[in-house]
């Protein structure tokens, strides 16, 4: 049962895959064979019936009146005119196929077949009374034969038997069957033409409105459907074009819109990189700036950059820097402090491993350098790098290839490789620290940033910067620096460099609970020790005095107004307040 449900079930799936052309067309020729098939059965049942009702009436007809014919002759014993009847009535009468007359004892009389009566017939039952006649169905090699057997004088003076054949009944009844099934088989034609040309025009909007769905779906928003009739097909393509026209505006909407984004987008790129340049790298000092300079030109190329300082002067913030300006900035810069990886991981960490290199290599591991692909790799203290990172570094630097740690397989990637250290490399190479070829090929482009106390210059500004980072991340009141404090800062010779100013300034916002920081918020050591002479360009005497240092603040908060008034002069000195004339003899002795 359940298999015949299943059978139903995949049966009208199957018939529901077809097209709706195929369905109706289908369902026609369906409909008109079953029609056709059921005209000719009945056709066939009926005649079937009629026809030989009325071979039987024949029959009987035909024996009545050999019967009648025959009562004297019989009575008479005149054989000769009962043949002679005998024969006429087979002349006669196609349909009659034998006749012959026994008397009442069962004696045969007369016949018609060309030796004797064959004995079947003679069996047969007598008719079983008075004038009624009696039909038997005989069947012989040339067909169905209908006996019909008709009594002479009630009985009394013998049966008359006639034979008819249903052959010429049925052979009619052939012929009126075959033109029927050849009129249902043109019906069936002429129905499955109808119904392909009707199909046709049913199913063409479908079609259309297919047709349209695909090519809309393959990204063409122009195709439209043609509409025949107002009828549900044409309802249903006016609405389908009706979406495809909105959704061709929003289309064009979106185009629009997203080609405006995409120049906004490089506009406010170029504004952003124009006013924000190096925003975040505070100061203005001839050292920084030539720095900055070269950073620019080095963005522009490939080549390996190392970065070098004291600790804290900046060279995580040039590194990357020099990333964002570079073609490779919009990636991310890939950053590994080697001095804080054991030296027994340096080498996997940077070319990674193949699973089972060591133990506890569980599996592959991509290192930093197939992660960087596209990039920057950031290398800093690169004065630590183990020996064996040393060498694979050098291959690197030298063929673009690598292996991962435990594999023979090369791997080609690209990146730009930008390094940097606070240690003396060169005593590094000359104590046998570090490869002379590799020292060789990382400094390529060598940046040195100058320690604070070269560009004490800069500390207002780098105060004032760190002020404002700070208040950003905790509450405070305090708005400004003391003169007092700021020379203090000014002064001091900085050991920890831009690090150690930007703690300082921290410090003294935490312990600050006025509005301005005071000389007191600061460490004993600023308060007490005096910096050290430098060479500095900012002071007559090698260092800056307060003047130099408000000066570059001034410097720092005008660039700030124009980069924030976009250029725009008069913006600016709204913004600081001044007047435009002012603001551009401000400029003008300040060298901007
Ligand atoms: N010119 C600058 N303007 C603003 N902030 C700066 C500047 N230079 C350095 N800094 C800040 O000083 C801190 C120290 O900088 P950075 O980490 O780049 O120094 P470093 O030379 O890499 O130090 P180290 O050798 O100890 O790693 C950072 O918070 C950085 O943002
Ligand atoms: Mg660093």
């Amino acid at each position: 049962m359940a298999r015949l449900r299943d059978r139903i079930l995949a049966l009208r799936s199957k018939l529901l895959s077809f097209g709706v052309r195929s369905k109706i067309i289908g369902i026609v020729i369906a409909v008109v064979a079953v029609f056709s098939l059921g005209v000719l059965v009945l056709t066939r049942t009926e005649m079937g019936a009629g026809l030989r009702e009325r071979l039987d009436e024949l029959g009987v007809v035909l024996a009545r009146d050999v019967a009648n014919q025959s009562t004297t002759l019989v009575l008479t014993g005149d054989t000769f005119d009962l043949h002679e009847l005998i024969r006429q009535t087979l002349d006669n009468h196609r349909d009659v196929r034998y006749v012959f007359i026994v008397d009442a004892r069962g004696q045969v009389l007369g016949h018609s077949f060309p030796a004797r009566v064959p004995q079947g017939l003679l069996a047969l039952d007598a008719p079983d009374g008075g004038d009624l006649p009696k039909w038997r169905t005989i069947r012989t090699e040339e067909g169905l034969i209908r006996d019909v057997a008709v009594p002479i004088a009630g009985g009394a003076a013998g049966i008359v038997h006639i034979g008819m054949s249903e052959k010429r009944s049925r052979a009619a009844m052939v012929k009126v069957t075959t033109e029927i099934a050849a009129l249902s088989l043109a019906a069936l034609c002429a129905g499955a033409f109808v119904a392909f040309l009707l199909a046709g025009l049913i199913v063409r909007p479908i079609f259309d409105l297919r047709r349209a769905a695909r090519a809309i779906a393959a990204g063409d928003l122009s195709v439209r459907t043609p509409i025949f009739a107002e009828d549900e097909t044409g309802e249903l393509c006016r609405a389908f074009n009706l979406m495809a026209d909105e959704l061709q505006k929003r289309r064009e909407e979106v185009t629009a819109l997203e080609k405006r984004l995409r120049a906004e987008n490089i506009y406010l790129r170029e504004e952003l990189a124009a006013t924000t340049r190096y925003e975040y790298i505070v100061g203005a000092n001839p050292k920084l700036m030539n720095i900055l300079a070269a950073v620019d030109k080095a963005a522009r190329t490939d080549s390996t950059v190392l970065v070098l300082g004291e600790s804290g002067t900046g060279k995580e913030l040039i590194a990357r820097a020099l990333h964002e300006r570079s073609p490779r900035g919009s990636n991310t810069l890939i950053k590994v402090n080697c001095a804080a990886i054991p030296p027994g991981l340096i080498e996997s960490e940077l070319f990674g491993h193949e699973k089972g290199a060591f133990t506890g290599a569980v599996k592959t591991h991509m290192g930093k350098f197939e992660l960087a692909h596209g990039s920057t790799l950031f290398l800093d203290e690169i004065a630590d790098l183990s020996p064996e990172a040393q060498a694979k570094l050098l291959q690197f630097l030298q063929d673009s290839v690598f292996t991962r740690v435990g594999g023979n397989e090369p791997i080609k990637v690209d990146v730009r490789v930008v390094a940097a250290t606070n240690r003396d490399l060169a005593l590094a190479v000359n104590e046998g620290r570090f490869r002379l070829d590799l020292y060789h090929r990382i400094k390529v482009i060598e940046l040195t940033l100058p320690p604070l106390r070269e560009r004490l210059d800069d500390v207002p500004a780098l105060a004032f910067h760190f002020l404002r980072n700070c208040l950003e991340k905790i509450p405070s009141e305090v708005e400004a620096i003391s003169e007092e404090a700021l020379a203090l800062l000014c002064s001091y010779h900085w050991p920890g460099n831009i690090r150690e100013l930007e703690n300082v300034i921290e410090r003294a916002v935490v312990l600050c609970r006025g509005k301005t920081i005071m000389a007191d918020h600061l460490p004993a050591e600023l308060r007490t020790r005096a910096a050290p002479p430098v060479q500095s360009a900012s002071g007559s005497n090698g260092r800056p005095t307060l003047a130099n240092a408000i000066r570059a603040e001034k410097i720092r908060r005008v660039k700030a107004a124009l980069a924030e008034a976009g250029g725009n002069r008069a913006r600016a000195a709204r913004l600081l307040g001044i007047d435009r004339s002012n603001l551009t003899r401000l400029m003008k002795s300040l060298g901007i």
